[in-house]
């Protein structure tokens, strides 16, 4: 079959978390490949947004988003990082942080801008990039410790330079960046006159006391910063698509000038209720529970994985634990959906020359403890 596909976009092709997703379903093995939570949405959230559609909260929100979730949103990041931004012309609503990446860069890069991309990396970077005509430079960090080399950072970087994505904590390398990765990173952005695009989707899912850094607490970052965050894996809805970018005005301006006609908006009722359940997190200490819960399955998970011989690396946040398989890993999880029957996800999907990931296999542990116990077990089955 030809493909009526613009060339530059051919490279994509069908995700492997598409391929390993039909495997695992012909199968009918435990799903570790997918960063989806197998368990209920909080009720409190469920019920807020059958609130909403009652009080026939249906129909399109305006487009930059509800007020009322610009709202939380801001007074979220001025508590947890003291960071201010003025919900009307600096917070924008987006559908899930996927897109708010895809508007970014379509808002951001002329043709021929460079973006630089840190693998392992989160999938949606670089298509967003290249379909907005830009140019990606990939900048690899490795096994175990995913370490920033600032010097190679820097050597990526050129004049050119539109764009750098930080996804902190990472997916899928549960890697939190330290001061010193991030000021690097924002010197960068500052000599080449670039925007820092920091991809937080698991600001609330970081372990061992470690605490999340948000660069645009450092004021000279602000400017050149774009937060992205979402409801997705805070709330475990991802299926909601509701998420957000705070920036500056200006850069905020020139997001929702995209957003409005790719999306227009997200859905309204939702939007209300992931602002109800944001106003109402530090009162009912959700944030904390959470993070508590998911370092329980992450400790889970990784007992498993080491009783099972696997060399594995200690995530700081996420919901994700990178290992390292003997072989080819797409083969290795090919052969282990056949026969313990549980799903991962190649490593090889995470870099753009997949000779980076061939070792390393990806295991989510966003899923209930049944899941995880039944899961360990069929790994660790002779
Ligand atoms: C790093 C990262 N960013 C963004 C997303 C997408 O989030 P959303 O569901 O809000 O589009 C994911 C989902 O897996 C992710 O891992």
């Amino acid at each position: 079959m030809t493909t009526p596909l613009r060339t530059v976009m051919r490279p994509f092709g069908i995700s492997m978390f598409s391929r390993v997703s039909d495997l695992a379903a012909e199968h009918r093995v435990i799903n570790l490949a997918q960063g989806v939570p197998d368990f209920p949405a909080p009720p409190a959230l469920v019920e807020a947004a059958a609130t909403a559609m009652r009080q026939h909260i249906n129909q399109y929100a305006p487009s930059p988003g509800l007020a009322s979730l610009r709202a939380a949103v801001s007074t979220h990041a001025k508590m947890r990082y003291g960071v201010t931004y003025d919900p009307d012309t600096e917070v924008t609503v987006t559908a899930g942080a996927t897109e708010a990446v895809w508007s970014t860069a379509a808002a951001l890069l002329e043709p021929g801008d460079e973006a630089i991309v840190i693998e392992p990396y989160y999938e949606t970077y670089p298509p967003s990039v290249v379909a907005a005509g830009g140019v990606v430079r990939f900048v690899p960090t490795t096994f175990p410790d995913f370490v920033l080399d600032l010097e190679r950072l820097a050597a990526a970087c050129n004049p050119r330079t539109r764009l750098i994505f930080l996804n902190t904590p990472g997916n899928p390398s549960g890697r939190l960046f330290t001061a010193e990765e991030l000021r690097g990173a924002a010197e960068l952005a500052e000599r080449y006159d670039a925007y820092l695009v920091c991809d937080e989707t698991y600001e609330h899912l970081i372990y061992d006391g470690r605490a999340h850094r948000r660069v645009s607490s450092v004021p000279e970052c602000r400017e050149r910063s774009v937060i992205i965050s979402s409801a997705s894996k805070t709330f475990g809805v991802t299926g909601w698509r509701v998420g957000w970018t705070l920036a500056s005005h200006a850069v905020t301006d020139a997001i929702r000038r995209v957003h409005q006609f790719v999306t227009f908006a997200a859905p309204s009722p939702l939007q209300q209720a992931v602002a109800a359940m944001l106003d109402d997190a530090p009162r009912s200490g959700y944030f904390d529970e959470l993070a508590r819960g998911f370092a329980v399955r992450r400790d889970l998970l990784l007992d498993y994985l080491r009783r099972t011989g696997l060399e594995v690396a200690v995530p700081d946040g996420g919901y994700f634990v990178m290992a390292r398989c003997p072989g080819d890993d797409v083969t290795w999880c090919e052969d282990l959906i056949r026969r313990p029957g549980v799903a991962a996800l190649p490593g090889s999907a995470f870099y753009h020359d997949r000779t980076g990931g061939r070792d390393l296999v990806r295991f989510a542990f966003c899923k209930a403890f049944s899941t995880l116990h039944a899961a360990g077990a069929r790994m660790l089955r002779p």
